[in-house]
């Protein structure tokens, strides 16, 4: 698979079978995820990889929480989305709930059909294995940048093995369980977690193709 087909495979899995995955396996992704390239070469990523009973725990941990109604730790390490998301970013938000909730039948006023599928981003959807990103307080934006060059690497190295992943931003609501259970140092902020592992096809929620803005909204070229 070269990586024009890694990137044309990839995408947000939402289902996972519980096959384990080998820890080599996903030694090789992360070794392979560290090549990616950072201004300075700071590699200002962290990285945690939890399976089998230590991702068990913490998964407990966070769905006990949010069973009794706390889908956050009370504060936020980041906004996920700036306060006011505009064009076009909000239609294109508001196209990818739609593709989401309609490929599971959850209705737009189907408050309980909603909350479950959030729900389900803290049970890794099924993964065997949870990767949790990290990065110094200290990094600014360039720095952020590095870790999202980390993040899709890794996305792509793992799709390469032929596995799925899902990269999920609402770990970022419990930061505070999983600092405590990873014992992660207070100068380092969760970024998201990554799930890990083989897809389930048969169920609808993997059928999803995300859209694309056609190149031309995004992109200029000239001079050719
Ligand atoms: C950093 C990051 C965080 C994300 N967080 C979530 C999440 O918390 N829950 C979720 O269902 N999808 C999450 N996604 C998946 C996006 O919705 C998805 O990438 C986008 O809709 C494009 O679809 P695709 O990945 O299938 O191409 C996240 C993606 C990224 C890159």
């Amino acid at each position: 698979m070269d990586v024009f087909e890694a990137l044309a495979a990839r995408r947000t899995c939402r289902a996972f079978k519980p096959s384990p995955v080998p820890r080599a396996t996903v030694e090789a992704i992360l070794t392979a995820a560290g090549r990616a390239p950072s201004g300075g070469n700071l590699q200002p990523w962290r990285v945690w990889a939890l399976a089998g009973e230590d991702l068990a725990a913490l998964k407990g941990k966070v769905l006990g929480r949010i069973a009794a109604g706390q889908l956050t730790d009370g504060d936020y390490e980041y906004l996920i989305y700036p306060p006011q998301l505009k064009e076009p970013y909000l239609t294109r938000q508001f196209r990818n709930g739609e593709q989401l909730y309609g490929a599971m039948n959850i209705a737009r006023d189907d408050a309980a059909g909603r909350m479950e599928q959030f729900r389900r981003n803290f049970e890794l959807f099924g993964a065997p294995v949870g990767i949790f990103l990290a990065i110094d307080r200290t990094m600014d934006r360039p720095q952020w940048a590095d870790l999202g060059m980390y993040l899709q690497s890794l996305l792509l190295a793992a799709t390469a093995r032929g596995l799925s992943t899902a990269a999920l931003e609402s770990w970022s609501l419990q930061h505070r369980t999983v600092r405590e259970h990873l014992a992660m140092p207070a100068d380092l902020m969760l970024f998201c977690a990554v799930a890990l592992g083989l897809p389930d096809e048969a169920d609808p929620v993997n059928a999803i193709r995300a859209e694309r803005a056609p190149l031309d909204e995004v992109a200029v070229l000239r001079g050719f």
